[in-house]
C-alpha cells in the first residue's frame, strides 16, 4: 500500500477564523497523505481541528475561516489537482467536491433536507454522476430508482424498495445514518470523509456502520478519512492514524505502532483513556485538566499544560516540530527528539 504514491496529501495546512481578538488558527500547519485503498484514522479531542481539516480539503470552511497555508494535492485519473490554493468555487474544486471526494458531515440532520424523500436526495446525485447516456425521461427515472435501491441495499437497509420513499424524520437514527452513507457513496468517490458517522449510534450500530464502511472500502477500492475521538473505533477500522491536538499534528503512525509503540504523551494518555483497551471502567484515566482556548494557547507544545512527561524549560519555551522517527511514523514530542531550537532550554 505504501508503495503507492499518495491520492491525498495535505502539506503544512493552516486554516484561521477571524475573531474580535484577530486571527485564530484552528489547524496549524498539519500534514499527512492518504494512501490508495486506505483508511486513515482521525482521532483528538473536541476542538483538535479534525473537521476543519476536512472541511478544507472540500473548500466548504464557513466565511469566517480562509486556508492561511499550505497545500492540497489530488491525485486522480493521472492527473494531480491542487485545492487548497484556488477559489473555492473554481472548475477545479468543482470538479472534486461531492464527486471524487465527498464527505458524511458531523451533524446528520442537517445533511439531509426534511422536504424531500431520501431516495429523491440520493437519486439526485446519481442522476448527476452515473447515469447511462442516451437515456429518455422515463427511463432516466426508472434507472435512478433502481440504482437507489441498491445503494440503499448495499448500505444494509433491510427493505430499501419501502424506505426510499421515506422522509428523513421517518427514519431510525441507525437508518438515517446508512442513508447519509448512501448519499456519500452515490458518486463513486475515490476518497471518502466521514466525519463522526458513529457518534449518535448506539454501540451494535457502531459496529455495523464501521464494518459496512470497511466492507464498501475494500468492494469500491475507495479511500477513507475516519474522524472521531473514540480511539476504540479506530482500532476496528483505520490502517494509520493521525493524532490531533488543538490544531496541530502530535503524532501518525500505523494502527499497530499507534497503540503498540505510541510515542507521544497525547496519544499514551489519549490510550490509557480508552474503555476497550483499559478493559474495566476503574482502570479508566481521563487526561486531567481540559483543553486550552485556541485563543489563548499555551506557549511552547500545545499539550504542555497536561502533559505528565513535561520538561520545563524546553516544553513551556519550544513548540516541537513533527519529525519522522521510524519510516511512516512522525512525532512532534522533544522527547522523541524533535529538534530543539537554537537557544536551548533557557535554563
Ligand atoms: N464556525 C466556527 N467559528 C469559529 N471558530 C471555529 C468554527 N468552527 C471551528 N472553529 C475553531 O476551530 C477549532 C477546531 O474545530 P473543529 O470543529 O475542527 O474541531 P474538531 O476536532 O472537529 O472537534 P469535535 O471533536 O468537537 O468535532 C475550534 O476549536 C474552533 O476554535
Ligand atoms: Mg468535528
Amino acid at each position: 500500500m505504501m508503495d503507492d504514491l499518495p491520492l491525498l496529501e495535505v502539506v503544512d495546512l493552516s486554516v484561521t477564523f477571524s475573531s474580535r481578538e484577530g486571527e485564530v488558527f484552528a489547524v496549524d500547519k498539519v500534514s499527512f497523505s492518504l494512501f490508495p485503498n486506505e483508511v486513515l484514522g482521525v482521532v483528538g479531542e473536541s476542538g483538535s481541528g479534525k473537521s476543519v481539516t476536512s472541511l478544507s480539503i472540500l473548500r466548504v470552511l464557513p466565511a469566517s475561516s480562509r486556508i492561511a497555508n499550505g497545500s492540497i494535492f489530488f491525485r486522480d485519473e493521472g492527473r494531480t489537482i491542487e485545492l487548497a490554493n484556488v477559489d473555492s468555487e473554481s472548475e477545479p474544486v468543482r470538479s472534486v467536491r461531492g464527486r471524487r471526494i465527498s464527505m458524511i458531515f458531523q451533524e446528520p440532520m442537517s445533511a439531509f433536507s426534511p422536504l424531500h424523500t431520501i431516495g429523491n436526495q440520493i437519486g439526485e446525485a446519481i442522476a448527476l454522476h452515473n447515469l447511462p447516456p442516451g437515456l429518455s425521461r422515463s427511463q432516466r427515472k426508472l434507472e435512478v430508482r433502481k440504482q437507489t435501491i441498491d445503494l440503499l441495499a448495499s448500505v444494509g437497509m433491510p427493505t430499501p424498495e419501502q424506505l426510499i420513499d421515506s422522509y428523513p424524520h421517518e427514519l431510525s437514527g441507525g437508518m438515517r445514518q446508512r442513508a447519509l452513507i448512501a448519499m456519500g457513496l452515490a458518486c463513486h468517490p475515490s476518497i471518502l470523509i466521514a466525519d463522526e458517522p458513529t457518534t449518535a449510534l448506539d454501540v451494535t450500530l457502531q459496529s455495523q456502520v464501521i464494518a459496512l464502511l470497511s466492507r464498501l472500502r475494500s468492494e469500491q477500492e475507495m479511500s477513507i478519512i475516519f474522524i472521531t475521538h473514540n480511539l476504540g473505533v479506530i482500532a476496528e477500522i483505520a490502517d494509520r492514524v493521525l493524532v490531533m491536538y488543538l490544531g496541530r499534528e502530535m503524532e501518525t503512525a500505523s494502527v499497530d505502532d499507534l497503540f503498540h509503540n505510541p510515542k507521544h504523551p497525547y496519544t499514551r494518555a489519549l490510550i490509557r483513556s480508552m474503555p476497550t483497551i483499559a478493559g474495566t471502567l476503574d482502570t479508566l484515566i481521563p487526561i486531567e485538566g481540559t483543553v486550552p482556548s485556541p485563543n489563548n494557547l499555551p506557549t511552547g507544545c500545545r499539550f504542555q499544560t497536561r502533559c505528565p512527561e513535561r520538561v520545563d524549560g524546553l516544553c513551556n519555551v519550544h513548540e516541537p516540530v513533527s519529525i519522522e522517527i521510524e519510516p511512516g511514523h512522525r512525532v512532534a514530542c522533544f522527547l522523541s527528539g524533535s529538534p530543539v531550537p537554537q537557544g536551548g532550554t533557557n535554563d
